[in-house]
């Protein structure tokens, strides 16, 4: 008899379009979409059962075993390296890490750039590339604000449609990666469950436009 699959979802826009193709493919459990505060949904029928989960936090839950797959975000892989199985890019979210910053900026030569992110290790390792020295300014959100109020030359964000570096006059500087979300698993429980997640990644793949 084929055990549950726990699948952990990001809460938020991605997660409700990842759930979407979950639930075309066949993985559907028509309560984990309902409004409220409840945060474990199972259909016993098709074996799964969904988490909700801070999307920074999915791949923590698959690394530990709490979760067997998860969605996340390839910026999150990137940033926090987890032990765990890439399976396949679901096309979803699609959008890139870069830089950005008021508009002409250009790199101080006299003095270390300083750079505001959530995503410390992404661009650490993206201005180790090109040689230069950079300042990195931990924030968890609002990063914009940073370029802004001086507190740092630039940041390195997400930019999905842009409106958010537009409305506070902001630009690309560079791009630095493309990201979409990927399907995760536990590297253990990957060969304990491998029929049934090898199985969800090929109907999952009927569905999937990269
Ligand atoms: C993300 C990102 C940008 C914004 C980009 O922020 O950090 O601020 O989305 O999207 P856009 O290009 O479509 O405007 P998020 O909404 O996750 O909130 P945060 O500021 O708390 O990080």
């Amino acid at each position: 008899m084929a055990e549950m699959i726990n699948i952990a979802l990001p809460k938020g826009r991605l997660g409700k379009a990842a759930y979407k193709l979950l639930e075309k493919s066949g993985y559907d459990c028509p309560t984990a979409m309902e409004d409220g505060r409840k945060l474990v949904f199972e259909n016993k029928e098709k074996k799964v059962r969904y988490f909700w989960v801070k999307p920074s936090d999915v791949a923590i839950y698959v690394e530990r075993g709490a979760a067997d797959v998860g969605i996340v975000g390839k910026d999150i892989l990137m940033e926090y390296q987890p032990d765990i199985y890439e399976l396949m890019d679901l096309g979803l979210g699609k959008c890139k890490v870069a830089v950005a910053g008021k508009k002409g900026t250009f790199y101080p030569k006299e003095r270390t750039l300083k750079v505001a992110t959530k995503f410390g290790n992404i661009a650490r390792e993206y201005y180790r590339s090109k040689g230069v020295e950079a300042d990195i300014i931990h924030l968890n959100g609002s990063i914009e604000l940073a370029p802004i109020l001086g507190l740092s030359d630039v940041i390195v964000d997400i930019v999905e449609t842009g409106t958010t570096l537009r409305e506070n006059n902001l630009e690309v500087l560079s791009e630095v990666a493309g990201v979409s979300a990927r399907l995760v698993a536990n590297k253990a429980i990957y060969q304990f469950k491998r029929e049934q997640i090898e199985t969800m990644v090929k109907e999952l793949g009927n569905f999937v436009e990269v």
